[in-house]
This record gives structure tokens, C-alpha cells and sequence, in this order.
């Protein structure tokens, strides 16, 4: 079996982690190809070097751009790469464009692809994360369910039952894997002045929340609101793309402290000693699920309802007295949830099943 293993933004590296990591364990002929979708140190470079992963073979440098630009770029460039090396297979996770490119030139030349993460759904079509998710799923034959619901959603769009599996996330494994080491990052709690339980998290770059001025303004306000009320820390480590818009909506919030985007270490050990996390990262309301942390989702939806199921999680939009009464909601909450997640073994899971299909000979050629 030879895999190739697609990615390109700060997600898609932790959750491919602990596969690509047992791809090394088992001496797996794969290669990463990266599109270059992310670039900057802190959302690319960081990861790698703090999982311990191997460099990519190919990074097609794509770079920023409008949507179809930036997707035609990794098109031609995947294209490219995926017939120089006709793996047997193609990896792709989660839903960016990246996501999409990959299994699209994939399919194309009749490559198999496997989607992590498939069947997630929030139905809000104007999000580029939904038309991406929904047509990587289409696109796949190995379609790597993290939950029973998002088996059901694929077997509703007519997917066929034995090209799911119901796996768990990788986003279990990665934080399983990775929370002890992040605890010995603690000087960046005193670094940034914060004890423990004594401040709030914040994260928020999602292109309907920050692209446009009034919403972005709402929810600034709605976090100024929280730290008035509350009177503990907001901090919020800002994406580029938050940060530019910022800048060019001239907005200097107030009672948020903004830092640089964290490396996944200092931001495990954030999210853990949070009292609270207010977000419109789907990642980061998994996190938080699996930490026992409450999560106010700055979203009128969500594609990962076990989250809002278990309470450990609630949806309060983008207005500040909605944010500022939900935040007083989960503060009272006991964070005794399950984690509906997985159990950590996603990742071996589905190099098991990729083995089962294609086979384990042609170990790496060295
Ligand atoms: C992308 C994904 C989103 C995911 C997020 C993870 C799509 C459509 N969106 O959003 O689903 O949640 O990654 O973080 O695929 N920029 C930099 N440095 C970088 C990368 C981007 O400064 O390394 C800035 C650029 O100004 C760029 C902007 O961020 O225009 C947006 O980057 P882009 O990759 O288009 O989308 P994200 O918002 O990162
Ligand atoms: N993350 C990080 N540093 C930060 C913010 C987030 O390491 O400053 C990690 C976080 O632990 C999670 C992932 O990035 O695993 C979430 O990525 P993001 O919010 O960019 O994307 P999404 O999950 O919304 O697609």
C-alpha cells in the first residue's frame, strides 16, 4: 500500500497526526503532500515540529487567494504530484479547500480517497466548510465516520454502508497523546499573567464571523461584555485572517487581550485551565467536549451537535447580550459530560482498515 496524505492548514496537521504517526510506527510507504494553504510559522511549521512529524515531500505553495483561485492552484498542482506517484490511495481530512482539491483530483484519476472526519454536517450552505465537507464525502470510497450520527448522515445521502466507518475522531488521539506535554508548558500561564480557572479563551476566525464588519463588532463586544461582567481575562490568540480584518475595520477591542496564534501545547494548556471557551472553531468545541471545559460556539449552528448533546456545549450567535447570557449558562454547568468523540484509537483504527483493503506489502522503499 502506498498512501498520500493531503493537507494544508493548523487542523488538518493535528488531526492527521496520530495517523501519520502510525504510518511511521509501522514503516507505511506514504508522503505527505502539502498545498501550502497555510504557511505562516505559527499556522503550519509549528505543528510539525512540536508532533514530532516528517516533512512533506511536495508543498505546492498555493498560498492565500479567493476561493476558487486558491482551489484551482492545489487542483493542478495535486494533479501533478498524484501521477508522478500513484499512490493506492488518497487521504484527505476534515473541510477546507484543501480538503476538497485533494479528493476532487483524486477522484478524477480514479485514485480511491479516503475522507477523516466525513458525515459532519450543519446544513448552512453559505459556509465554504459545508459545500467542501459535502462534496469530499461524495467524492470518497473510505468515508471515516468519528460518530454514529455522522454514519447516519451519510447513509441518509445514500452513501453506501460498507464505505463508512464509524472510527472516532483523531482529534481525541491528538489531545490524548499531547496534553502531558503540554503540561509542561505551564510557565505560559504565568507568561501571560492567568491562573488557572481564572480566565476565559477565546478563538475566532471563521469567514462569516470576521470577514464582515458589524458581526465581527458584535462579537468583540459581546466578549468586552463577558470580561465586564465576570471580571476575569478574556484571551484571544487571533487567526491572520482576523487579525487583517481588524486592522482594515480599524477595531481595537476593549477588555479582550489579543496574542499572537499559540503553538498546540500552549493552546491545549490554555483551553484546559480555562473557566471558559468562547469560540467558532469546530476543533475547539471538540476540545473542550473532551477537557471538560464549557464552550459558548459564536455560531448560529454547528456540524458537531454531540457537543451541544451532552451540554457541553451551547450555540449563541453572534449578538452580545445573547453571548454574554449564554456564557452565564455555562458557567453553571457541572462538566460531567461524556466525551461522545472516541476513545483515542481513531487513528489506528483507520490504518487498520486501510491496510485490510489495501494490503500492508510495499513497506516503505527506502
Ligand atoms: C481555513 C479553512 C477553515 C479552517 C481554517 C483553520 C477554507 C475555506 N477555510 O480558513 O475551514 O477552519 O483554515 O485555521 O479552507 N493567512 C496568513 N497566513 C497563513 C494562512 C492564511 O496570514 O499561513 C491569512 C491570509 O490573509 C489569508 C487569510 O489568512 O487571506 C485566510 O486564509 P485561508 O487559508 O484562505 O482561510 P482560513 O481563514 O485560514
Ligand atoms: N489551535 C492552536 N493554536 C491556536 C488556536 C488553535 O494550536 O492559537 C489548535 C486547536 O487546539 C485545534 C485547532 O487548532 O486543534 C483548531 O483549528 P482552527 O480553529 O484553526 O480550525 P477549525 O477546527 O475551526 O477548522
Amino acid at each position: 500500500m502506498k498512501v498520500s496524505i493531503i493537507l494544508g492548514t493548523r487542523p488538518e496537521i493535528i488531526k492527521f497526526s496520530p495517523i501519520i504517526l502510525e504510518f511511521e510506527r509501522l514503516g507505511i510507504d506514504y508522503f505527505i503532500l502539502h498545498s501550502g494553504q497555510h504557511y505562516s510559522y505559527s499556522l503550519d511549521r509549528v505543528f510539525f515540529e512540536q508532533l514530532g512529524l516528517p516533512e512533506a515531500r511536495y508543498n505546492l505553495d498555493v498560498g492565500s487567494g479567493s476561493h476558487g483561485l486558491q482551489t484551482g492552484k492545489m487542483l493542478i498542482g495535486i494533479e501533478d504530484v498524484l501521477k508522478r506517484e500513484s499512490p493506492d490511495v488518497v487521504l484527505v481530512q476534515g473541510d477546507t479547500n484543501t480538503t476538497l482539491a485533494g479528493a476532487l483530483a483524486a477522484v478524477k484519476l480514479h485514485i480511491p480517497v479516503g475522507h477523516v472526519e466525513a458525515g459532519l454536517r450543519s446544513y448552512d450552505r453559505s459556509m465554504p466548510e459545508e459545500i467542501n465537507r459535502l462534496l469530499a464525502d461524495h467524492c470518497s470510497d473510505l468515508l471515516f465516520a468519528p460518530t454514529e450520527k455522522a454514519r447516519q448522515i451519510l447513509a441518509e445521502e445514500g452513501i453506501p454502508e460498507d464505505r463508512i466507518f464509524v472510527t472516532g475522531n483523531t482529534v481525541v488521539d491528538a489531545l490524548y497523546r499531547n496534553l502531558r506535554l503540554a503540561e509542561d508548558r505551564r510557565e505560559v500561564l504565568s507568561r501571560l499573567g492567568l491562573k488557572e480557572h481564572e480566565f476565559f479563551l477565546a478563538t475566532i476566525h471563521r469567514q462569516e464571523n470576521v470577514d464582515e464588519k458589524e458581526r465581527l463588532s458584535k462579537i468583540l463586544c459581546g466578549l468586552k461584555f463577558v470580561n465586564e461582567r465576570f471580571g476575569f481575562p478574556v484571551v484571544y490568540p487571533v487567526h491572520p485572517r482576523a487579525a487583517k480584518r481588524m486592522k482594515q475595520f480599524c477595531l481595537k477591542p476593549k477588555g479582550v487581550r489579543l496574542i499572537e496564534p499559540l503553538d498546540y501545547f500552549s493552546f491545549l494548556l490554555l483551553e484546559k485551565y480555562a473557566r471558559l471557551v468562547l469560540t467558532d472553531s469546530g476543533g475547539v468545541q471538540e476540545e473542550t467536549c473532551i477537557l471538560h471545559v464549557p464552550c459558548v460556539t459564536l455560531r448560529y449552528n454547528t456540524e458537531r451537535p454531540e457537543a451541544l448533546e451532552v451540554g457541553s456545549n451551547i450555540l449563541a450567535g453572534i449578538e452580545p447580550n445573547n453571548i454574554l447570557e449564554k456564557t452565564e449558562i455555562m458557567l453553571k454547568s457541572k462538566c460531567d459530560w461524556p466525551n461522545p468523540f472516541g476513545d483515542g484509537k481513531a487513528g489506528s483504527r483507520i490504518v487498520r482498515i486501510l491496510i485490510e483493503k489495501f494490503g500492508e506489502t510495499n513497506l516503505r522503499r527506502h
